[in-house]
């Protein structure tokens, strides 16, 4: 690749033009998008996990058609996200391949239990509410068709959060006990959903390069502080503690400051040795497995199609 077609496709970044499939792009450009696009894919996949968990437990027919419904809408933003990469020459079927290996990441926040129905709360809320964070921006990344698939997927998740917030509302009002589910979910998933915004900036590998090309419009760091600046006055609301003693208003900075984030656990949990890495990835391999026969059937039925049509 030579500097002039580098510089050349870099003005059309500046240009804020959005790069489609068949444009010509940097090599690194294309693999940036294909680990990023693949990785929030299996996220959305593996996402649907431990939620799916609580499916036939949700306390009233009410909350079970929500979770069922926001379950459902995961699956789909993984096969809308899969369909963007796949744009970029990557088949769904080497990115599944390279998930089951441990090759491929997943958010580290779905290495997590969910113990008690509180966390549906806590994940709608907080999950949900830090991928909004990380994910509008995305809906103006320079590459089209990532871009776009977002612009839904963002409608749906506003959605989860607003329903993830409801459950821990009802809860923080409830009863002792409630409030005391509640505050236990919110004191497990604070931390980890603080860590769902990758590392510091200062440690991000790909941070520079990739608000250089506009995949990434802010940096890890700028939308964890948003995130934390916009989830304290809703803890407030409900009248939950957040679990960090360090958390304090700074009017000099106009942001909240807040206590350092565990960097081995997130290793630890990225790397493979979180609390549920091994469940997650076996109840891929599983449903991997069992749909064998109707990956078999349906590519026999296109074939039949093909066949017929050009008989
Ligand atoms: N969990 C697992 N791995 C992570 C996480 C995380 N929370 N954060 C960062 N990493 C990995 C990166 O993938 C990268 O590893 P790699 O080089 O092997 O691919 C490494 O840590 C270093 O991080 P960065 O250089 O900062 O990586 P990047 O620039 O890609 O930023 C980020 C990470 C912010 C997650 C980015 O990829 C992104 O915005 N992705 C799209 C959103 C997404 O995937 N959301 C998933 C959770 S939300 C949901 O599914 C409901």
């Amino acid at each position: 690749e030579d500097e002039a077609f580098l510089a050349a496709f870099q003005r059309r970044i500046d240009a804020e033009e959005k790069i489609e499939p068949n444009d010509p792009m940097p090599e690194g450009y294309r693999r940036t998008l294909i680990r990023q696009i693949g990785q929030h894919a299996h996220s959305e996949i593996v996402g649907m996990l431990p939620e799916g968990n609580w499916i036939t437990r949700a306390p009233s027919l009410r909350r079970k058609a929500a979770l069922l419904a926001k379950v459902q809408d995961e699956g789909g933003h993984g096969l809308y996200l899969y369909s963007a990469a796949e744009t970029l020459g990557v088949s769904r079927e080497q990115m599944t391949e390279e998930l089951l290996a441990g090759k491929a990441k997943y958010s580290s926040i779905f290495n997590y239990p969910t113990l008690t129905w509180a966390d549906i709360g806590a994940i709608g809320w907080l999950v949900d509410g830090a991928a909004i964070m990380n994910q509008i921006p995305l809906c103006r990344c320079s590459y089209g068709p990532y871009a776009r698939a977002m612009i839904r997927v963002c409608k749906e998740e506003s959605f989860h959060q607003r329903q993830g917030y409801e459950i821990m509302m009802t809860l923080a009002n409830g009863t002792p006990e409630q409030k005391e589910l509640a505050q236990d979910a919110l004191n497990r998933w604070w931390w980890p959903s603080l860590m769902m915004f990758g590392p510091h900036d200062s440690d991000s590998q790909h941070g520079d390069q990739s608000m250089r090309w506009k995949i990434k419009r802010f940096t890890n760091d700028e939308l964890r502080q948003q995130f934390v600046d916009s989830t304290v006055p809703q803890a407030e609301f409900i009248g939950l503690t957040l679990p960090d003693p360090e958390l304090k208003w700074n009017e000099e900075r106009g942001h909240y400051d807040f206590g350092p984030i565990d960097w081995d656990e997130f290793w630890r949990v990225v790397k493979g040795g979180g609390p549920m890495n091994k469940e997650r990835l076996e109840a891929r391999q599983k449903a991997w497995d069992e749909g064998a026969w109707v990956r078999e059937a349906a590519l026999a039925h296109a074939e039949k199609r093909k066949a017929r049509r050009e008989a």
